[in-house]
């Protein structure tokens, strides 16, 4: 969302023109040809369940654990006279456990409350799906109330479930929330004497991405949509690798009908001891099929990661031995075969019952996440091989392990290079400092080898408890610019992570926060949606006059680009000052210079400010440009500033 720049705002900006430093900075743009051909869909995101990013978050389902399998089979539960959680003769043989209600007709009444995740969040005058498993072990109809429960205690709706048959079978209620509710609590509950069966109980709000049933959050697929990412990396991170290989990340436990995919723990639960989550686990209902179809509905492309057969190399030395590897590579052919082959193949077959008959069109496969050590080159060059064989096409990214240098990188690069992996994934979470010092970073990088794909990056500003302020989005853009003129060696980047619940995060920053009702954007998520916007695949000389690129002389840094469509050429420029800075950018190389143009931009003279809930004080304003007469572009840029300029 632009916002066309205000009369206080401009005259802020005059005013701190005037205060400038004298001597115009020159800069110079070469419109002769590109220098590099890039990606124009390189910038995107990484996504992992992490922060209840995916349960309790994207994924729209509002109980939690609603099919007891959670160890403590009640956990998020509040059960309430005579409930059992049994098991013989289940609905779902991958999730057995179901509740079984007794009531003899006590005032007490006998069912179970449902606390969401940290809440239910419900919107009034919105529609609720409840959906359930039930049967009556006794063989008699029996009345079970339904309620969404506020969270003074009184009871916001009622409707009553008659079940009625011995086998088991599907019952659904819609609901029209009379409020709003950040956190209400769903009850099941039985006054009369009977006994009943229940498993799955699940609420979705109908109002969900696309309407699906069973779909995803719409507002945090929009935000996601708006981003306008090139590409999505999934699901991991650390929950590909599991603290354990039998918690791994395994895609084929995410297919098929969501009542009966497992279960899984996920290792954010109890990763960081003094944010431990023990209520949280993976229900897989935003499996690999929704997220290759979250892609195909945002233009992203998708970048799956596997297990390459080590799990968290941090946390466990557990690995698979090579001889017994096959089933993991299997996995990675499989999956690609799942997302690419035709709907008359094994997995494509699998791919068009679940609805898309047509291949997903995958590109990009990453083996391992952040791995290191012989153990996983050994590994990896098996999936390689494997996957030549049978995929040619598709590109593999190797890891250069979990941080942007030392021994693990050292070692790995040069392994990487003799693999003939076609992207190497760099993790980089560093201080903002770090970023600007790092926008030459890949001035100097090898041409011929892999390309560099920077699968995690954020900047962590320490002191501000790695908030996410301006100073860190500003830090951010600035090394982008040194992305994007690196841009043939730097094929895509994506930033890390994505989601984060304000009331269950584990992990900050992160590029979107929500709650149970609303979601915000960060300064960080609009550097990232001004490059996703402005990527183009010419990527043009900005230099000094001497030649040089712009990577902080002046607190200065630049990259510029060409839409090869429309001729226009645009400019990325980040002032990190905090003055404002005169400057003066002058277009060579061709007969006829850019005339005028929009600024899109963001500033703030105070870097430690965020946005939230209430205010989005960091968003994109634009300004109009005019290139003078002697075809050069005069302006002062004001302090702290991150514009992008579109020249026609
Ligand atoms: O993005 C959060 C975590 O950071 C990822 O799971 C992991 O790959 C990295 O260490």
């Amino acid at each position: 969302m632009k916002r066309f720049i205000t009369a206080s705002l401009l005259s802020t900006i005059a005013m701190l023109s005037l205060q400038a430093q004298e001597a115009p900075v020159t800069m110079e743009v070469d419109l002769s040809r590109p220098i590099a051909q890039a990606d124009d869909r390189m910038y995107g995101v990484f996504f992992e369940d992490i922060n209840f990013g995916a349960d309790g978050g994207l994924y729209a389902e509002l109980v939690k654990n609603r099919s007891f399998e959670f160890p403590q089979h009640l956990a998020g539960w509040m059960p309430f006279g005579q409930v059992s959680v049994e098991s013989a003769s289940p609905c779902f043989e991958r999730n057995p456990h179901y509740v079984r209600i007794v009531s003899h007709g006590e005032l007490t009444g006998s069912g179970l409350e449902n606390e969401g995740f940290r809440g239910i969040g419900l919107k009034r005058g919105a529609t609720y799906r409840f959906r359930v498993y039930a049967r009556c072990p006794k063989d008699q109809s029996v009345p079970v109330n339904v309620e969404l429960i506020g969270s003074n205690g009184a009871t916001l709706c009622r409707q009553t479930l008659h079940v009625s048959s011995s086998d088991w079978k599907a019952y659904e209620l819609t609901f029209e929330s009379p409020a709003t509710e950040a956190h209400a609590r769903l009850r099941v509950v039985m006054r009369q004497s009977g006994t009943v069966d229940l498993e799955h109980l699940s609420l979705f709000p109908t109002d969900t991405w696309k309407g699906r049933p069973g779909g995803l959050r719409r507002d945090l697929v929009e935000a996601l949509r708006d981003l306008h990412p090139g590409v999505l990396r999934f699901p991991g991170g650390c929950v590909v690798e599991g603290n354990s290989l039998a918690t791994r990340y395994q895609w084929k436990n995410t297919l098929g009908r969501v009542e009966n995919r497992p279960t899984n723990e996920n290792r954010w639960n109890y990763t960081f001891k003094d944010r431990a989550f023990p209520d949280y686990f993976q229900s897989y209902g935003l499996g690999f099929y929704e997220f290759f179809q979250l892609c195909e509905d945002i233009g992203a492309r998708p970048l799956p990661i596997l297990s390459v057969g080590l799990s968290c190399q941090y946390e466990s030395h557990e690995q698979v031995c090579l001889d017994s590897l096959q089933p993991y590579i299997q996995d990675a052919l499989d999956l690609i075969e799942f997302a690419n082959g035709p709907a008359s193949s094994r997995w494509g077959k699998v791919r068009a019952e679940m609805g898309h008959p047509a291949p997903f069109g995958l590109e990009f496969i990453g083996i391992g996440n952040e791995q290191w050590g012989p153990e996983y080159v050994e590994r990896l060059e098996l999936f390689i091989r494997a996957i030549r064989r049978s995929w040619p096409d598709v590109k593999i990214v190797g890891s250069s392990g979990p941080s942007a240098d030392g021994d693990k990188f050292d070692y790995l690069w040069p392994e990487m290079k003799r693999l003939k992996a076609d992207l190497v994934d760099e993790h980089y979470y560093m201080e903002p400092e770090w970023f600007l010092r790092n926008a030459s970073r890949y001035d100097h990088y090898d041409r011929r080898g892999p390309k560099v794909f920077a699968g995690e990056y954020a900047a962590h500003d320490h002191s501000a408890g790695k908030a996410n302020n301006f100073r860190a989005a500003l830090a951010e853009a600035a090394f982008m610019t040194g992305l994007e003129r690196n841009a043939d060696v730097v094929r895509l980047a994506t930033y890390a992570p994505l989601f984060a619940h304000v009331d269950a995060w584990q992990w900050n920053p992160d590029l979107i926060w929500f709650d149970n009702l609303r979601s915000f954007r960060t300064p960080n998520y609009y550097v990232q949606q001004l490059f996703a916007l402005h990527a183009h695949s010419q990527i043009m000389r900005i230099a000094t006059p001497d030649g040089q690129p712009l990577t902080g002389q002046n607190d200065l840094y630049a990259s510029a680009s060409r839409d090869a469509q429309t001729g226009t050429t645009v400019l990325k420029i980040v002032n990190t000052a905090h003055h404002p800075s005169s400057i003066a950018i002058r277009f060579n190389g061709s007969r006829r210079h850019p005339s005028q143009g929009v600024c899109t931009f963001l500033q703030a003279d105070d870097l430690n400010v965020v946005n939230d809930f209430d205010q989005e004080r960091i968003a994109p304003h634009t300004m109009p440009v005019r290139v003078d007469a002697d075809g050069v572009l005069r302006m002062e840029l004001p302090a702290n500033f991150f514009g992008v300029f579109e020249l026609h």
